[in-house]
């Protein structure tokens, strides 16, 4: 395990321990860190390259990957600008540690960012599992997400993300072209068993 501040995110980074397992980017959610999902992560795919990044942003003193003006009303622009930051740094770090473009694997504000970044820069990822997620960009540029794999899970009783946005984050990528598969669990913005076991299940098939 590398835990490096040279790159332009402090993040973590694990190498495979196992050729030919897609390596993932963890994005963590809001007050997290670069150590929150490698657990999760190594559940997930044992054996990939993890590469871990803390969210540069603080909302009191808690990290996160973008400027929000309150919950689930985004600043887009800062969105945007850390979404490039974000697709550069995944670039700084494929060159630093040798590794393919990876799957994002994140959670609630990492699961937003990871969206803007297959929108606004779909070579940096080989995919996204996206975890409670919501519309990172009200207006998207057109992206071309064909046969990018996209898993988003949303929880039916979630406070933070209506599953209307959830299902319109699902229709915008299907429309740029990506496979996705989106599953509504009965749960709320928390992680559950069923997330971990759909989520494994789905790196396996990649
Ligand atoms: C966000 O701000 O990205 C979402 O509201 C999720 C959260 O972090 O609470």
């Amino acid at each position: 395990m590398t835990t490096t501040t040279e790159l332009s995110f402090i993040h973590r980074f694990k190498p495979a321990t196992e050729p030919g397992k897609p390596p993932l980017l963890l994005l963590h959610g809001t007050g997290g860190n670069e150590d929150d999902l490698l657990a999760l992560g190594q559940m997930l795919s044992p054996g990939s390259a993890q590469l871990s990044p803390r969210g540069k942003v603080l909302e009191g003193g808690m990290p996160r990957f973008f400027r929000r003006l309150r919950e689930g009303v985004f600043d887009e622009e800062d969105v945007r600008r850390r979404a490039h930051e974000l697709a550069d740094f995944i670039a700084h770090a494929r060159e630093s540690y040798n590794f393919a473009a990876p799957v994002a694997v994140g959670f609630s504000n990492g699961a937003n960012i990871a969206a803007a970044v297959l929108q606004l820069r779909p070579e940096a990822l080989a995919g996204a599992a996206l975890l409670r997620a919501m519309v990172p960009l009200q207006d998207p540029p057109a992206a071309d997400l064909t046969g990018k794999p996209a898993l988003i899970i949303s929880g039916a009783m979630d406070p933070i993300v209506p599953e209307e946005n959830a299902r319109r984050l699902a229709s915008l990528l299907t429309g740029a072209g990506a496979t996705v598969q989106h599953h509504v669990l009965p749960t709320g913005h928390g992680l559950s068993q069923t997330d971990v076991a759909l989520t494994k299940t789905w790196i396996g098939q990649l």
